[in-house]
């Protein structure tokens, strides 16, 4: 399958981390091919749009982005060549075939379980187009290939897919299929290439992620909190992080695990959506917002010093000033140090779209600017109480600045810090000097 000519291979990528590990992989499954990923869409010989459903217009976005594309596929055409046009992730899953018929010049529409059979998808696209839309039993992580250089100091792994939650305003269930988790042993090799390749922290990836159930080697199964036991032992990996949770599936052993595993940093993203009963009831959340309370106390317990994120959603359908109040008191109770907030914007094949109650525009924005005043004043306010302390710091890229490194706390603040290039790769002391609602700033303090 060797291709002595390399071939230019675009891909634009929207949406969460998920989908970022996504295109990677879809680049070293291309790479056989001959394909190496290029920064921009001229020229290229195949362009990937890898697509997100999760909120608003994004068929609109994909539509815009095919219209400026056509244009660079009509310049290569002149030229004598043929661009591949492909979309991929959940808006193709989602809306395949709508996309054939509306953009008749698009080559493969294809969803997020098909990507390992990208090679034969492509050398079919170029006899004919192709829907590739199917939900495999078998896994695509079995069979793309995983060689996931140029991650850097900060990697990303992902561990399990897709949720059987099935809230009600949620495409992921269906856009990405049901939960499922990769074993131990593939995971473990993949984490160790990672390390052996520079990555210093690892961040465990899954719409579910706490729902992870692997098998290890001996056929039993072991839950979120052992596989970071296993990974916490592999050398040279300093810092294990994961992402994104369900409260429900918070157990004790993930719990116990921020207490006795010092790889595993002090920040827990924890999406609770709303604060209201009535309005997590009709989410089909299965918590309260006392359970979630709960749940915090719990961690708090284990790992005081946790800092906490969440998602939150306003304006879902039914959602009264009072239900919103109680999503304001939660925010109060918890205080979190980082924060995403949406409006709620109706999924088409989704319960709740179809539900009574849908809320206005004017109403949502009035809620989510309160919402994100809260939540903006909260993370200023954890940024500026890590002033004057001295914390671990990872740095992982070159800051903006001649002489400075960028790098991350534990609690997963970006923080600039004069400090020389040798310390790029490690986890260094650091005096934090100022802080502002995105960022800290801190000098080098032992090293
Ligand atoms: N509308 C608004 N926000 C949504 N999310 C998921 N679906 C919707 C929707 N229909 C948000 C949730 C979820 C995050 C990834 O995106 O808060 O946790
Ligand atoms: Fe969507 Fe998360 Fe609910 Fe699953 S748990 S349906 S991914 S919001």
């Amino acid at each position: 399958m060797t291709n002595a000519k390399h071939k230019k291979l675009f891909i634009k990528t929207w949406g969460c981390q998920m989908n970022v590990y996504d295109s990677n992989r879809m680049a070293d499954v291309l790479a056989p091919l001959g394909y190496k990923p290029v920064d921009t869409p001229e020229d290229a010989d195949m362009v990937i749009l890898n697509t997100c459903h999760i909120r608003e217009k994004a068929t609109d976005k994909v539509f815009s982005e095919l219209g400026r594309l056509r244009e660079h596929m009509e310049d290569k055409k002149a030229k004598g060549g043929r661009m591949l046009m492909a979309v991929a992730g959940c808006v193709a899953q989602a809306e395949g075939d709508f996309i054939m018929q509306r953009a008749p010049y698009v080559d493969m529409v294809f969803g997020p379980q098909t990507y390992h059979e990208l090679p034969q998808m492509v050398m079919k696209a170029t006899g004919e187009r192709v829907v590739n839309t199917d939900m495999p039993s078998d896994s695509k992580f079995d069979h793309l290939p995983q060689e996931n250089d140029n991650q850097g100091v900060t990697a990303f792994l992902s561990i399990q897919e897709g949720c059987d939650k099935f809230c009600t305003f949620c495409v992921v269930p269906y856009t990405r299929g049901a939960e499922y988790s990769r074993n131990i042993k593939g995971i473990s090799e993949e984490a160790k290439k990672l390390v052996d390749v520079g990555a210093r922290e690892i961040t465990l990836l899954g719409q579910n992620v706490n729902a992870y159930h692997g098998e290890d080697a001996q056929g039993r199964t072991v839950g979120l909190g052992g596989l970071i036991a296993a990974l916490a032992e592999i050398d040279g990996l300093e810092r294990i992080r994961y992402t994104t949770s369900h409260p429900r599936d918070m157990d004790q052993e993930l719990i116990d695990a921020h207490k006795d595993i010092p790889k595993l940093m002090p920040f827990l993203h924890l999406p609770i959506q709303s604060g209201s009963d009535r309005i997590l009831k009709a989410m089909n959340r299965q918590h309260t917002a006392d359970t979630y309370r709960d749940i915090i106390a719990d961690i708090k317990k284990a790992r005081p010093d946790i800092a906490m994120s969440s998602d939150f959603i306003v304006g879902f359908p039914g959602e009264s000033d009072e239900d919103f109040e109680d999503t304001m008191q939660i925010v109060r109770d918890v205080t979190y140090a980082y924060a995403y907030s949406f409006k709620y914007s109706p999924r088409p094949g989704t319960p709740a779209a179809n539900m009574a109650g849908q809320i206005h525009d004017k109403v949502k924005i009035e809620r989510i600017m309160r919402l994100q005043a809260l939540l903006n004043e909260q993370q200023l306010d954890f940024n500026n109480k890590t002033v004057g302390k001295t914390v671990p710091v990872l740095f992982d890229r070159k800051g903006v600045k001649d002489g400075q490194l960028h790098g991350r706390t534990p609690y997963n603040q970006a923080i600039h810090v004069k400090a020389p290039e040798r310390l790029f790769g490690q986890v260094v002391m650091a005096e934090v000097t100022e802080g502002n609602s995105n960022s800290l700033t801190g000098n080098v303090a032992i090293f």
